[in-house]
């Protein structure tokens, strides 16, 4: 499974990816305005810190429009993946964008049909938002056992990115179900390397190993 970190700040990033453990990056408009600096410096920059995906979102609405800024983005660098909201338009997009070689997410995945679409018309990645479901009270990763189902029904090869996720437990159930990525803050990454069990184990190490006196090197 291929981790992305799902922000635009480049300290978090650059420390993650430092792990070795990140594969790429998400960004979406919010985050970019959070991270308060200037869109096409921060992807740009982000695309030296992972030879990995990219996403930057386009915020035209409109295909033509979102194809002449997914060209403009794209030429940031060459692991820039154009993210396009999953619309008609958003479709229309996807697929001319992926005509010129560009890789393309689709987000803002909210149902098995929409998967479908974004499928067919040939996106890298398909962008179901688990959190936001289960934020409602649906079920989240019944939406990506669906496009799981579905995509390998008829052997499509866009790959299937968790996205909004909230907590490790996402990422292991859509481990299970066999999600290609898992795109998740930092904080969530951090927490899986986490246990109890292995903070009290490696503390009674330790100290048994303090009474030997010994040093490896
Ligand atoms: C994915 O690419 C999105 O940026 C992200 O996962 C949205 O997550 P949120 O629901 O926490 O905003």
């Amino acid at each position: 499974m291929k981790f992305f970190l799902d922000t635009a700040d480049t300290s978090e990033i650059r420390e993650l990816a430092a792990t070795g453990l990140v594969d790429g990056v998400t960004t979406n408009p919010s985050l970019v305005a959070k991270s308060g600096r200037k869109f096409t410096d921060v992807i740009a920059e982000i695309c030296t810190l992972t030879d990995g995906p990219v996403s930057a979102e386009v915020t035209a609405t409109d295909a033509k429009a979102m194809i002449a800024e997914g060209r403009h983005l794209a030429k940031i660098a060459p692991n820039v993946a154009v993210k396009v909201p999953l619309t008609m338009d958003g479709l229309i997009a996807c697929r001319t964008l992926r005509e010129d070689g560009t890789m393309v997410n689709v987000t803002l995945c909210f149902s098995a049909n929409q998967a479908l679409l974004a499928a067919k018309a040939d996106a890298s990645f398909i962008s179901p938002f688990i959190g936001r479901l289960d934020d409602q009270g649906d079920d989240g990763m019944q939406l990506i056992r669906d496009i799981r189902t579905i995509y390998d029904n008829y052997g499509y090869e866009t790959e299937i990115l968790a996205a909004s996720i909230r907590h490790p437990a996402h990422v292991r159930a859509a481990a299970l179900i066999g999600a290609d990525v898992a795109t998740m803050p930092g904080s969530v990454l951090r927490q899986m390397a986490r246990h109890a069990l292995t903070d009290r184990g490696l503390e009674a190490f330790l100290a048994d190993w303090k009474k030997t006196g010994q040093s490896i090197l």
